[in-house]
């Protein structure tokens, strides 16, 4: 991408970068191996290696350590993603409570560890991970359960982003069924979340017997019918992840018909998301995460259109990048956390306008993105 960004655009790409790496030396000399989620006061207290080693979003610091370390190449950055991914290795001896989200867990320890070192370990970790996603596969109703307990027929659209697993999986082993699955699970996705106008339902509930559709619920939004921006993220980055790993052309497009949707929503609060799309106007509820992830996603499609749409995709994630750094970022290296403002979900007070371990990622990964400098972590 950076051959095809403006002059200024291009300073800001560079000098947020520079930024980024301060950063990031500093953060990864204080936390190392443990498991940040939600900063403090810029103190991540809490390590989820040792509170809640299940936890969906663990995988997204060793992320940001191996995007830093293909990036940078410094040692601190894998000895310590390494710790996090060896970590890791006690939620598959739990096993209860392991959930959709293994995707996000182990695609960015063990699989990123993988395709950076070849480590076959790692290789191992990551396949195994693959058989406990496609072990939740519906064969009648075409879909990967998400959650557990007695939601047999529930699926979230935060699960194409978990999908990627799969396709790996199919390449490692030369096994077609990984993609099978994965594209099954796509195409039920596609047909029941993705609305006529482009926004999205976050939950589908699924009869378990054929896969019809029974409710949809307002998950982590405002309410049913609402659209949930982090929910929209999801759909437009793992829709196109799913047009890169199949060629399945309605999947870009559904990943560009939510991204227009998106843009539409961001360009009337100055390229920032709140929460909901849809929620009442007050109170007013931001979500820096749900910009940050879009925006990877929009990137993605970019390299993925003819020349002559893809300024507009490269415009849009730009204009969502440097709003989100200018409002939200803090650059102190001895403050934890880059990008502030993010928030778990609509009616949660908890994790209101807090700093969260994934929107750094994502931020990282756009940037890296903007210089060739990331690698396919998906
Ligand atoms: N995957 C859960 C979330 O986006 O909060």
């Amino acid at each position: 991408m950076l051959e095809r960004l403006k002059e200024s655009d291009r300073k800001w790409t560079e000098e947020t970068y520079e930024k980024i790496r301060t950063k990031m030396r500093a953060e990864c000399a204080r936390i190392g191996s443990r498991i940040p989620y939600i900063a403090e006061n810029g103190v991540y207290r809490e390590d989820k290696a040792k509170s809640d080693i299940i936890w969906w979003t663990n995988g997204f610091w060793p992320g940001m350590l191996w995007q830093m370390y293909h990036a940078d190449g410094e040692e601190q950055y894998r000895t310590a993603a390494e710790g996090a991914e060896e970590k890791l290795d006690r939620a598959f001896d739990i096993y209860t409570g392991l959930h959709h989200d293994v995707g996000f867990m182990w695609l960015h320890s063990a699989v990123a560890d993988f395709r950076l070192t070849g480590n076959e370990r790692s290789k191992a970790r990551g396949l195994h991970a693959a058989h406990l996603l496609a072990g939740r596969y519906n064969p009648r109703g075409k879909f990967i359960r998400s959650w557990n307990r007695d939601r047999s027929g529930w699926v979230i659209v935060d699960s194409m982003m978990n999908i990627p697993l799969l396709y790996w999986a199919r390449d490692v082993l030369g096994d077609p069924r990984f993609e099978y699955v994965a594209m099954d699970h796509a195409d039920t996705v596609m047909k029941y979340t993705v609305r006529e106008d482009g926004s999205c339902n976050h939950i589908i509930v699924l009869d378990p017997e054929n896969g019809e559709l029974l409710e949809t619920p307002g998950g982590q939004g405002y309410g049913p019918g609402s659209s949930w921006s982090r929910g929209q993220a999801w759909a437009i980055y793992g829709f196109a992840l799913s047009y890169v790993h199949t060629g399945k052309k309605e999947y870009l497009d559904t990943a560009k018909k939510v991204a227009s949707y998106f843009i539409a929503q961001t360009d009337r609060t100055e390229h920032v998301a709140l929460v909901d799309f849809r929620a009442p106007k007050e109170p007013v509820y931001w979500d820096s995460t749900a910009g940050v992830c879009a925006a990877c996603g929009m990137l993605e499609i970019a390299k993925n259109v003819p020349e002559l749409e893809r300024e507009f995709y490269l415009e849009s994630a730009l204009k969502i990048l440097r709003a989100t750094e200018a409002k939200f970022c803090n650059w102190d290296p001895e403050y934890d956390s880059i990008v502030q403002m993010g928030t778990g979900a609509y009616h949660s007070e908890g994790d209101r306008h807090v700093p969260i371990i994934y929107g750094d990622y994502f931020f990282i990964e756009a940037i890296l993105r903007l210089l060739d400098k990331d690698f396919l972590i998906w």
